[in-house]
């Protein structure tokens, strides 16, 4: 049977077979994420999210369960898929520009060299990043980077990006800055995205769902549901709801890392946007 979302693991298990034996990583974790969603998951260090990128992007094969991706069977690496890590890895003998058109040279996407570099131009200068094609990446700061990263994973279209700590290794400020800029990227051309993140805060701004890990072999452990209608600003995570959200977060958190129970925090109690663990997400 098909999928009917951009992205659906199904039952997914797998373990990595290591000198001291297999070390079970994931066990039964299903998601769905509905097209042109966001969906960040957040978990303990080594848990897992990784390594369920890998698998997304078909870069690795479960023992166990399925990958769908835009209702195909996920059975070998995608191109068409779009990737963004901490460390964004640019090419310092390609200008900006060229690096953003990386993908265009490997990845078959219909698009002629012209629309592509009117695509590139259009997308740097959504980033802010006009005026600075043809620099080399050390040229630029790590925002910069990451911006032109960003870009470089969007250009061919493709059907999700996934992005694994793409904001970790940046200061504050520049990250609150990147997380509205992933806001104006959605507004003009929407996409299915799978965040990992550490980060809490950036995982209630960004995301339509929030899908807490359990610890290692990681399932899902909890689903929230991110109501807050709108365009968001950064004002938004400094409400009640949102801040009720937080805590609902780390507290699920806690669980994941064995430091508490499962019972729901008050917070939890007092927002509405949050889910107990789906039947959908547990099995
Ligand atoms: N290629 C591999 N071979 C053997 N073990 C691996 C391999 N890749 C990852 N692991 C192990 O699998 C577990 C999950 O790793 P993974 O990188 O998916 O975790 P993570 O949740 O992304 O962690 P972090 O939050 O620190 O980035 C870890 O214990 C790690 O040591
Ligand atoms: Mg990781």
């Amino acid at each position: 049977m098909s999928s009917d979302f951009q992205i659906e693991l199904r039952e997914v298990t797998h373990a990595y077979r290591t000198d001291s034996g297999p070390l079970p990583v994931l066990d039964n974790l299903s998601l769905k994420l509905p097209k042109d969603t966001f969906t960040a998951v957040v978990g303990p260090s080594g848990c897992g999210k990784s390594t369920l990128t890998r698998l997304v992007s078909g870069l690795m094969k479960p023992d166990e369960g399925q990958v769908w991706l835009a209702s195909k069977l996920v059975t070998s690496p995608r191109p068409t898929v779009g990737m963004a890590f901490q460390n964004p890895v640019l090419l310092e003998w390609r200008t900006i520009l060229q690096n953003v058109m990386l993908p265009l040279e490997i990845v078959k996407s219909g698009m002629s060299k012209a629309e592509g570099l009117e695509r590139a131009h259009a997308l740097l200068d959504l980033v802010g990043l006009t005026g600075f094609e043809d620099k080399r990446p050390s040229e630029l700061s790590g925002g910069m980077r990451q911006r032109a990263s960003l870009c470089r994973s969007l250009i061919h279209k493709p059907e999700v990006l996934i992005l694994d700590e793409p904001f970790g290794a940046l200061d504050a400020f520049t990250r609150e800055d990147l997380w509205c800029t992933m806001h104006d990227l959605r507004a003009i051309e929407p996409f299915t995205c799978l965040l990992i993140t550490h980060d809490l805060r950036e995982s209630v701004f960004l995301a339509d769902q929030v899908v807490v890990l359990s610890g290692r072999p990681a399932h899902a452990q909890y689903v929230l549901n991110v109501d807050i209608p709108g365009k968001r600003t950064l004002d938004d995570l400094y409400t009640p709801k949102a801040v009720a959200m937080l805590a609902d977060l780390r507290h699920q958190i806690q669980v994941a890392q064995g430091r508490t129970d499962g019972a729901a925090t008050p917070a939890a109690h007092a927002q509405r946007g949050a889910k107990a663990p789906t039947p959908e997400a547990q099995s």
